[in-house]
């Protein structure tokens, strides 16, 4: 029996992404110099793997180049062996999923991207419901609440992804990971890069970090990247870009509803200090 599911409107898990078929992920070999940016999706993945681009090739100018095209999950091992050294790839498979030899001693890095899963929660909406090519979704807001607090969604549950990689971050002290948020991203883009860049061991120059920081700005990204995507991509890959955007859409109800979940899942771990829900932020 195939633990994969196909999609249909009361389940947006696609057999492709189903946490139990993002085969080939487990098993991809890595490299020393691989960088790999981790993160659930709708999270800051493309933001954040175009700066780590950049950084590893100690230049802006670089051609046009599609995250997904490292995604190991969404390509075939040959073509990721293909990829030249230093390689930026970028997967959205849960901890015990990701390649087994990042538990090496001598492995590459990770960069570990966390946002608040209410905003996720917003853009992963947005994202079922514009890339009809996958989906073919129009439930409304209201349905789509419960499928992503249920994890009935592509990647499964948020709140499983996050507890597993604080786990396996904990139980691993060896592994090479720099934690990063998008809101820290957002509040401090400079010092967050120079952070990244120091993590890397990539080029230090404050000219540089400035140009790498304008070139992976939301607008500038929007306007190269999101051009480039064919379909309705460009607007959902480079949607809006800010924080706090749940705030436009989710009800008082749906806020007392997400709280008590929240509570229930995350108390205890990192991200719920990190995003505890305040009443007074609704
Ligand atoms: P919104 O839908 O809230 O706008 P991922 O890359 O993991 O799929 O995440 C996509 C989210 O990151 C979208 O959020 C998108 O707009 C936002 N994003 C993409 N590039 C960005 C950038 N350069 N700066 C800020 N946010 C960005």
């Amino acid at each position: 029996p195939t633990l994969c599911r196909t999609v249909s409107i009361s389940n947006l898990l696609t057999a492709k992404h189903s946490m139990r078929c993002t085969k080939g992920v487990e098993t991809c070999k890595t490299r020393e110099d691989d960088v790999i940016v981790v993160a659930y999706p709708k999270s800051g993945t493309h933001w954040v793997w175009e700066m780590v681009r950049l950084l590893q090739a100690g230049t802006t100018d670089v051609p046009l180049v599609e995250k997904d095209d490292g995604m190991i999950e969404d390509v075939v091992p040959e073509t990721l062996e293909a990829l030249p050294s230093p390689r930026a790839l970028n997967t959205h498979a849960h901890f015990e999923l990701m390649p087994q030899d990042i538990l090496k001693k001598k492995s590459c890095k990770l960069i570990y991207v966390t946002r608040d899963p209410r905003d996720v929660m917003v853009s992963y909406f947005n994202h079922h419901r514009k890339l009809t090519q996958y989906y073919n979704y129009s439930g409304q807001w209201k349905d789509y609440f419960p499928l992503f607090l249920s994890g009935k969604v592509d990647y499964e549950s948020w709140f499983a992804y996050t507890q597993g990689w604080e786990q396996g971050m904990k139980d691993n002290p060896d592994l090479q990971v720099h934690v990063t948020s998008y809101e820290a991203l957002h509040e401090n883009t400079e010092e967050e890069i120079k952070k990244t860049a120091g993590f890397l061991g990539t080029s230090a120059d404050k000219a540089f970090l400035r140009e790498v920081m304008k070139k992976t700005d939301f607008e500038s990204m929007r306007a190269t990247k999101g051009k480039n995507e064919t379909f309705e991509g460009g607007a959902v890959m480079y949607r809006k870009g800010k924080v706090g955007d749940w705030k436009n859409w989710f009800t008082v109800a749906q806020s007392e509803q997400f709280d008590a979940v929240f509570e229930q899942e995350m108390k205890g771990t990192k991200a719920y200090e990190l995003y505890s829900i305040k009443k007074q932020d609704f």
